[in-house]
């Protein structure tokens, strides 16, 4: 089994899908490994490590992607790239089939196995797999490293001689994966953490770290099944509205992580609400990508009204790429291992296994 991983456009994606670490990984379990020159030395992981690794450098691009049984990356190749694509070959990584229908389904027709790792179950045996949950955490902590950086105040409280400092108020909303991350960075930093979340569940998480959960008052639990947020009613939207509109008068830093899988971002922070916000406070909205959580997000634009910061990148992740990648490659790695009848050395696409049956694009 040949198993290849072309380079991203590292204009937008720093983040690479085979680390040195996981090639050998790789090669322990019998695949033989092609990379691209370079394909990682803007990681510091150049082709001598890979290659002392059992990896195999190719230069020509075409030639690489034909010899492949498995093309790992992080997201969609280039049509031009795609084009050399062939007959079974199997296709892992973040595809955004919603936005990639088209291009997905021309691929599907080249009879070439697309699976798409954003599609995960969220079950205990994919946990090892789950890129979403692996980079989420990692934005989460950046995402208040970043913020911290534009407050123009100290985070933790102090007390000398010359006076008290006192704490920064942080409010992170949303509470899943890269909200508890970021409440467990903001706490350690010293701030004093609130946080919300339309799911119940989410209470018990975030007071485990120290934060103190508000509740919209009266509100029912929004989750679906799978764990996910259900769009609130406009009711709650209302209520959450009064209520984090007080809060924010008093708040110094707000992460928003808040999302509903397949929809656009909720708007939660509108403009009022930021206009009553004290001067010097900071937004950053990791929700930005999707629509972002505040009226005034522009994704990569720091943008400044009366005072408050607003800021939200195109990609966290390119901040802390070697972090992101260790993380992500490995995610993929105990995929492919799951997708490999190693028996018989070859791909097994189950469908009665629930992973592969809910990544596999048809
Ligand atoms: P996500 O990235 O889709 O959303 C982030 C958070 O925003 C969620 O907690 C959501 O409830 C919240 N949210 C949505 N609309 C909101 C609103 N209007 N106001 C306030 N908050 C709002 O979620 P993520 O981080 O992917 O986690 C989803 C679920 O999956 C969680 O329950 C998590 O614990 C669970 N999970 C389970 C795993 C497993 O293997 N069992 C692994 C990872 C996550």
């Amino acid at each position: 089994m040949k198993i290849v991983s072309l380079s991203e456009n590292r204009d937008l994606e720093k983040r690479v899908a085979i680390t040195p670490e996981t090639a050998k990984k790789y090669t322990s379990i019998g695949f033989e490994v092609f990379l691209p020159e370079n394909y990682g030395l803007h990681l510091g992981f150049n082709d001598e490590e890979y290659i002392s690794q059992g990896v195999n450098i190719i230069n020509d691009e075409k030639d690489l992607i034909q010899r492949s049984d498995i093309i790992v990356q992080i997201g969609l190749p280039s049509d031009e790239k795609l084009s050399n694509f062939k007959e079974n070959q199997n296709l892992i990584g973040v595809l955004n089939p919603y936005l990639n229908k088209d291009r997905l389904h021309n691929l599907n027709k080249k009879k070439i196995n697309n699976f798409s790792l954003e599609l995960l179950p969220r079950i205990t045996r994919a946990q090892s797999m789950d890129i979403l949950s692996s980079q989420a955490n990692l934005a989460g902590y950046k995402a208040v490293i970043e913020s911290f950086a534009n407050f123009e105040k100290a985070i933790p409280m102090m007390m000398t001689a010359a006076g008290t400092v006192p704490a920064a108020k942080v409010l992170v909303v949303g509470a899943g994966v890269a909200g508890l991350q970021a409440i467990a960075t903001a706490k350690r930093m010293g701030a004093i953490v609130f946080a919300t979340d339309v799911r119940m569940a989410s209470k018990e998480q975030v007071e485990s770290l120290g934060g103190k959960f508000l509740t919209v008052e009266g509100a029912e639990n929004l989750e679906t099944e799978g764990g996910y947020a259900k769009e609130a009613s406009e009711d709650f939207k209302k209520k959450q509205e009064d209520l984090l509109g007080e809060t924010l008068k008093k708040i110094d830093i707000v992460i928003c992580t808040a999302l509903i899988p397949g929809k656009k971002a909720p708007i939660i922070i509108k403009e009022n609400m930021i206009n009553n916000m004290q001067s010097g406070s900071v937004i950053y909205d990791l929700a930005a990508i999707q629509g972002g959580n505040t009226a005034l997000t522009k994704v990569d634009e720091l943008i400044e009204k009366n005072g408050v910061k607003i800021m939200g990148e195109m990609n966290i992740l390119n901040k802390l790429p070697i972090s992101a990648s260790t993380l992500y490659a490995k995610n993929v790695f105990n995929f492919v291992s799951n997708l490999l009848d190693k028996e018989n050395n070859k791909i097994n696409i189950n469908l009665e296994d629930e992973i592969i049956k809910k990544t596999l694009i048809r």
